[in-house]
């Protein structure tokens, strides 16, 4: 194996954490114990929105015996990247050692040997003394020059697409390769189409089952764990899980699909890349336009602890299904809020500093398409709905490649802490952005005004100092949004005081 092997994301991922060990050197400098350091890195690490713990024990299994010796990594972030901090005059290969016995007790591929004690922690290489070892390639690899790190992200996309008016027929034929024998296909169908004719268009067979989502909450990692349990049980396992609804019920889908095949809760896979196994086959069939989760790689999900998706490569749905005539029904107050999700990707990507003209191609068509929907238009007709369906796939794809920004980061603070909707909660706070996005809030009025929709407004009132904390400290968690909205200075610009001036206008 080579270096290659290294997920990108986990090259990513050792990148920020340098990043953030720059940053406690410069705030510390030189000379100080090494549990100074240790403690200031994972107060960064966290703070920065990542699952870190600190000081954790590794048994040694010898023979068939379990021992604890007391081996400690110093801080191993979102279980996989292990972090041994020092402060001595110089590396020796002791140390070298004692990363890669913790690399093999622990299972792990990637770690950072930070040697704090250094007048300069910018110079990442073997003279400053600070290495990142591969265990693949056994070589200083990430950081010494040698070999480049991946700078592109390298994404995942759906497998098979079909798009039209109509397609919803197709669906038998689609799925019928993926049929295991004795086991079912199920339809994971948001619970608003229960009664109604598009479920007898469901092309069941065998022992396939429906399931009616319940979406009046966005998805919870104790709903997602408990409906795989379910099939779990009656079924053993399923041929694969068709998700027929809006963005809730896209993401309930992709959630229990990998739930089938990987152990424990949801819960446990909610960060970068933690899920271990594929999981059955998925397919999304949106029922309402803009979240553009028909596309992405994440499943966003409350959790006990967190609001984060399962963010992983095995995420992607291996079919969707993009049938404008079963958003015909929406109501005007739903389709404007989920329509605006997508609008409000496209103005945070066109407007972010992530943006590259890949993302730009996708943004750019997207945010045509909306203002082609709730702008130009007089009355809502059939072309509004094919038009913000493609729209929904293209800000998907464009926010796939960029990111989102600073609606995004302020509503995931209100979601977690009220429960807000989330095409609802961006319009709360994208009514009050000027500063950030003049034009595109300037239009965004606009549309509310002609659409006739109701924005709520004092939702932050009678708040306690707890509620603004909490919501607060998860919008500064939400490090890449800020980054690609303000750039690498954003916390000099969107300091803890602003954002609770912000919340407090909302
Ligand atoms: N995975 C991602 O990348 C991603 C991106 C954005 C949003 N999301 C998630 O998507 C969710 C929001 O999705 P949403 O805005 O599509 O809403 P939703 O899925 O929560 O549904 C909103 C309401 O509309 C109803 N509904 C669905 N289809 C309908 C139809 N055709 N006619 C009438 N009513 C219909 C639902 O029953 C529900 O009451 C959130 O959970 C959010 O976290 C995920
Ligand atoms: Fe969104």
């Amino acid at each position: 194996m080579t270096y290659q092997d290294v997920p990108p994301s986990l090259n990513l991922l050792s990148n920020e954490i340098i990043g953030l060990a720059i940053k406690v050197h410069k705030a510390l400098g030189p000379g100080l114990l090494e549990s100074s350091y240790k403690e200031c890195l994972f107060y960064e690490i966290s703070r920065a929105g990542y699952f870190a713990e600190k000081e954790k024990t590794l048994p040694l299994i010898y023979e068939t015996v379990k021992l604890d010796v007391g081996y400690r990594i110093d801080i191993l972030v979102e279980n996989k990247l292990v972090i041994e901090v020092k402060a001595v005059d110089a590396l020796a290969d002791i140390h070298t050692a004692q990363v890669l016995t913790y690399l093999k007790l622990s299972g792990n591929r990637l770690g950072l040997l930070i040697n704090f004690n250094v007048t300069l922690l910018k110079k990442w290489n073997r003279a400053a003394g600070n290495r990142t070892l591969c265990p693949l390639c056994k070589e200083l690899c990430v950081l010494c020059g040698k070999k480049q790190l991946m700078k592109f992200r390298n994404f995942k996309m759906v497998g098979y697409v079909v798009y039209g008016r109509g397609s919803f027929n197709q669906v038998d034929e689609i799925i019928a390769p993926h049929r295991k024998e004795g086991k079912p296909m199920v339809f994971l169908v948001d619970h608003f189409f229960e009664g109604k004719p598009l479920v007898s268009r469901i092309p069941l067979r065998g022992n396939d089952s429906i399931i009616f989502a319940d979406v009046t909450y966005e998805p919870k990692t104790t709903y997602v764990d408990k409906l795989a349990q379910q099939l779990k049980e009656e079924f053993g396992t399923v041929s694969g899980v068709i998700g027929i609804g809006g963005g809730s019920t896209m993401d309930l889908a992709k959630a229990v699909s990998l739930m089938m095949n990987n152990p424990g809760s949801s819960a446990d896979y909610q960060g970068w890349d933690l899920v271990k196994y594929p999981g059955v086959y998925k397919a999304g069939i949106p029922t309402l336009s803009g979240t553009g989760a028909e596309v992405s790689r994440t499943t966003v999900l409350t959790g006990p602890t967190k609001k984060l998706g399962m963010n992983s490569d095995f995420t992607p749905f291996d079919q969707i299904v993009l049938d404008p005539e079963l958003t015909k029904e929406a109501p005007a107050n739903q389709r404007f809020y989920t329509g605006m999700d997508c609008y409000i990707h496209c103005i945070e990507s066109l407007e972010g500093t992530y943006l590259n003209e890949f993302s730009k191609s996708y943004g750019e068509k997207a945010l045509q398409l909306c203002r082609d929907v709730f702008v130009n238009k007089e009355h809502w007709d059939d072309d509004c709905d094919d038009k913000l369906m493609m729209a929904s796939y293209a800000g998907g794809m464009s926010i796939a490649y960029s990111q989102v920004g600073v609606a995004h980061a302020v509503s995931y603070g209100l979601s977690y802490l009220l429960g807000t909707k989330h095409g609802i909660g961006n319009c709360i706070v994208m009514n009050h952005l000027e500063e950030y996005y003049p034009a595109g809030v300037k239009e965004f009025k606009y549309m509310v005004e002609k659409n006739k929709i109701d924005i709520p407004t004092g939702i932050c009132k009678g708040l306690t100092e707890e509620d603004f904390e909490k919501m607060i400290n998860v919008s500064m968690g939400m490090k890449p949004l800020w980054e690609n909205a303000l750039g690498k200075d954003w916390e000099k610009i969107m300091t803890r005081e602003k954002l609770r001036a912000l919340y407090e206008k909302l």
